[in-house]
């Protein structure tokens, strides 16, 4: 079966799919984008995802491109078309098509917008959770405005493939007071020694992670202290456990920050336990 992308109002098969030359995501990635887990053939947190876009697009005055009705029939049309049942739905809206200029193109341009959607094995997933991963760390070298899901990502496009060549499967960002910021791809978390979940504040200097919101929901919900705070790789190494979260990872357990284990190497109790109940938490579409 061709899989099938949504592109400025049309489902067309994936290789006939293709926005024009001068369109300001390729021209600037001036663009924002969502990612969601798709569980089941139903969008998990749509609802959170598509007020984050409506964030992102208004922080760079990107008109709407659709009603957020009209985007969520879209999101369930391209899920179903392309048979989708557990995967991911990915969509980005862009500021459309102009000469290229820097400055805002004409108003009434018309952003563009795209949807796709794929399959992923869900067992794997849980292979690669099973045995955790392992992270590197990277100086944080991007722009301030990283709490707007752009697209403009090839500083977390550098620390990813930076991890891979390392044998890691993510890579943290460090700011310049030795924090940890984010991963090239998912919020930072760990267990400190006293058993109380840490994590960045998401004020400065990350995205605010749906997957993060939800588990603090969880989190809370389970009587677990949480403490929204800044901490050091030094901190994380002491730490009993580390984990990241994204829509692509859900909870995903860190075993090895450069090289060194996290306490016995293997991922930890809450990590598991936050993966496999994520979903109580979540919010699941029809
Ligand atoms: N990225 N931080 C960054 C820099 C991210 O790119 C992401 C997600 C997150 C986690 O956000 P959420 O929990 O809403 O997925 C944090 C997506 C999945 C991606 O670029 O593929």
């Amino acid at each position: 079966m061709s899989r099938i992308a949504f592109v400025n109002g049309r489902y067309v098969p994936l290789r006939e799919a293709a926005v024009h030359i001068d369109d300001r995501g390729y021209q600037f990635a001036d663009a924002v984008y969502e990612v969601c887990e798709v569980r089941e053939g139903r969008i998990v947190d749509e609802r959170r995802h598509l007020q984050r876009l409506a964030r992102s697009l208004g922080e760079l005055s990107i008109p709407s491109p659709v009603s957020p009705r009209a985007l969520g029939f879209v999101l369930r049309e391209t899920v179903r078309q392309n048979r989708v049942r557990d995967g991911l739905l990915y969509l980005q809206v862009t500021r459309g098509v102009a000469r290229r200029e820097h400055a805002f193109p004409p108003v009434g341009t018309r952003p563009g917008l795209v949807v796709t959607a794929r399959a992923r094995d869900r067992a794997k997933a849980e292979r690669v959770a099973e045995a955790g991963i392992a992270v590197i760390t990277v100086a944080d070298n991007r722009w301030e405005r990283v709490d707007i899901k752009t697209t403009a990502l090839v500083a977390n496009v550098l620390a990813r493939q930076a991890a891979r060549e390392a044998g890691a499967g993510e890579a943290w960002f460090i700011d310049d007071a030795g924090f940890v910021t984010e991963g090239a791809a998912s919020n930072a978390w760990i267990v400190s020694r006293e058993g109380v979940l840490v994590t960045r504040p998401a004020e400065r200097g990350i995205l605010r992670g749906i997957t993060r919101t939800v588990v603090c929901e969880l989190a809370a919900a389970s009587g677990l202290k949480i403490e929204e705070r800044p901490f050091r790789v030094s901190e994380a190494l002491a730490a009993r456990e580390a984990f990241i979260t994204a829509a692509t990872q859900i909870v995903m357990p860190v075993v090895k920050i450069d090289g060194t284990p996290i306490a016995d190497g293997k991922p930890g109790p809450l990590s598991r336990s936050l993966r496999a109940r994520f979903h109580e938490a979540a919010e699941i579409g029809d």
